[in-house]
C-alpha cells in the first residue's frame, strides 16, 4: 500500500511559520529544522526573531536555513508588505504555519479598526494564506496548518455574527468564563471554521488544510493582561504540557505523508478529533469566509 504513495517529508520543504519566537511555535520551528526544513521566521520583533534564528541554525549544527520576515499580525499593512517579501525572496512555498496568537483582556482595536483577539488569531491567518495562496498552490501539493485550541468550545453559541467587533462580549464581566475568553474562543472557532472551508475549496487542488489543538501548553501566553492572569497561568503551567509536547501535532501534521491528513480536519495528539458542534456548521464556515474576505479589503 505505502509504495503507492510518493512518500511525503518535511525535509527541505519551504516551511513559513508565525509566531515561533516563542513557546510551541519555536518548539516546532525547531523540531522542524532538525528535520531538514527550510524556514521562514514571520516575527514583529527583529531583535528576538535574528536570535532565534541563530538559536534554531546552531542547534542543528548550523545546517539549518533559517530566513526572517517581519510583521505585525495585528497590522494588514505589515502583513501584506511581509507576504510581499516571501513571494520575492522565496522561490516556493510549501507549508504555511499559522501559529501566532494571542489573547487580550481588555478591548482593542487595530490600525485596521478591528477588535485586537479577531484581527490577530484569525484576520491574521485568513489575511496571509490569502496572500500566499497562489505560491503555495504552485509547489503542488501544499499544506495550511493553524493553531487552533480546545478553547474554542468556550464559544458556546458560535460566532457572534451581529458582535463581530465584540462591544457587547467584552462587556460581560471579566472571570475565568468572561468575554474576553469566550472572544478567545470564537477566533480559535474561527481556526477551525477557516480551516474547514479551506479544505472544501481548495478539495484536489493541491493545498491540504488542517488545524490542532495543542492541548495546556506551559508558554508566555496570557503574560501581558495583568498579576490574576499571570496567577492563574503559572497554576495551570502545573497541569500544562511542555512547549515541545504542544508542538507534537504540529511537527506531525507538517512531515507526516499525505495520506494521514484529510483536508480540512481538527486534529489533536496526532489523530483526528471532532470539534465542537458549532464548529462543524458549514454555512457559517461560509459566512465567516465572506465576512473575512470582506475585512481584509481596503
Ligand atoms: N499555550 C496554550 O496552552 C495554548 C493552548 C491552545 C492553543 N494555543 C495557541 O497556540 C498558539 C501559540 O501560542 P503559545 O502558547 O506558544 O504562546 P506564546 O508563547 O505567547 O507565543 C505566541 C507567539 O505569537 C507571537 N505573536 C503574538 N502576537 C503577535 C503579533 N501581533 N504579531 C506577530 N506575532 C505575534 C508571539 O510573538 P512575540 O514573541 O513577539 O510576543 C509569539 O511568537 C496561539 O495561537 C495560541 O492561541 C496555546
Amino acid at each position: 500500500m505505502e509504495n503507492l504513495y510518493k512518500k511525503w517529508t518535511v525535509q527541505g520543504k519551504y516551511v513559513i511559520i508565525t509566531g515561533a519566537t516563542s513557546g510551541i511555535g519555536l518548539a516546532a520551528a525547531k523540531e522542524l529544522a532538525n528535520r531538514g526544513a527550510v524556514l521562514g521566521l514571520v516575527a514583529r520583533n527583529q531583535t528576538k526573531a535574528n536570535k532565534v534564528a541563530a538559536q534554531i541554525k546552531s542547534s542543528t549544527g548550523d545546517r539549518a536555513k533559517v530566513d526572517v520576515f517581519m510583521a505585525d499580525m495585528a497590522s494588514q499593512e505589515s502583513i501584506r508588505s511581509a507576504a510581499a517579501d516571501i513571494l520575492k525572496r522565496w522561490p516556493r512555498v510549501d507549508i504555511l504555519i499559522n501559529n501566532a496568537g494571542a489573547l487580550f483582556l481588555s478591548r482593542k482595536l487595530t490600525v485596521d479598526g478591528l477588535e485586537m483577539t479577531w484581527a490577530v488569531n484569525h484576520i491574521a491567518p485568513f489575511l496571509l494564506t490569502t496572500l500566499l495562496l497562489d505560491r503555495l498552490k504552485e509547489s503542488g501539493h501544499a499544506r495550511v496548518i493553524t493553531t487552533a485550541s480546545h478553547g474554542h468550545k468556550k464559544a458556546r453559541r458560535g460566532i457572534r455574527f451581529d458582535d463581530l467587533s465584540a462591544e457587547r462580549l467584552y462587556r460581560i464581566p471579566q472571570s475565568l468564563l468572561g468575554g474576553a475568553n469566550i472572544r478567545y474562543g470564537e477566533t480559535k472557532l474561527a481556526n477551525i471554521m477557516f480551516t474547514a472551508e479551506l479544505g472544501r475549496r481548495h478539495e484536489g487542488k493541491g493545498v491540504t488544510a488542517a488545524c490542532f489543538d495543542p492541548g495546556l501548553v506551559s508558554t508566555n501566553f496570557n503574560q501581558d493582561n495583568g498579576w490574576l492572569a499571570r496567577l492563574t497561568m503559572a497554576v495551570m503551567k502545573m497541569f500544562s504540557r511542555t512547549p515541545e509536547k504542544g508542538a507534537e501535532t504540529l511537527v506531525w501534521l507538517a512531515d507526516s505523508d499525505e495520506m494521514n491528513v484529510s483536508s480540512g480536519g481538527y486534529y489533536k495528539d496526532m489523530q483526528i478529533a471532532i470539534p465542537s458542534e458549532s464548529a462543524r456548521n458549514m454555512d457559517a464556515a461560509k459566512r465567516l469566509w465572506t465576512i473575512s474576505e470582506e475585512q481584509i479589503r481596503y
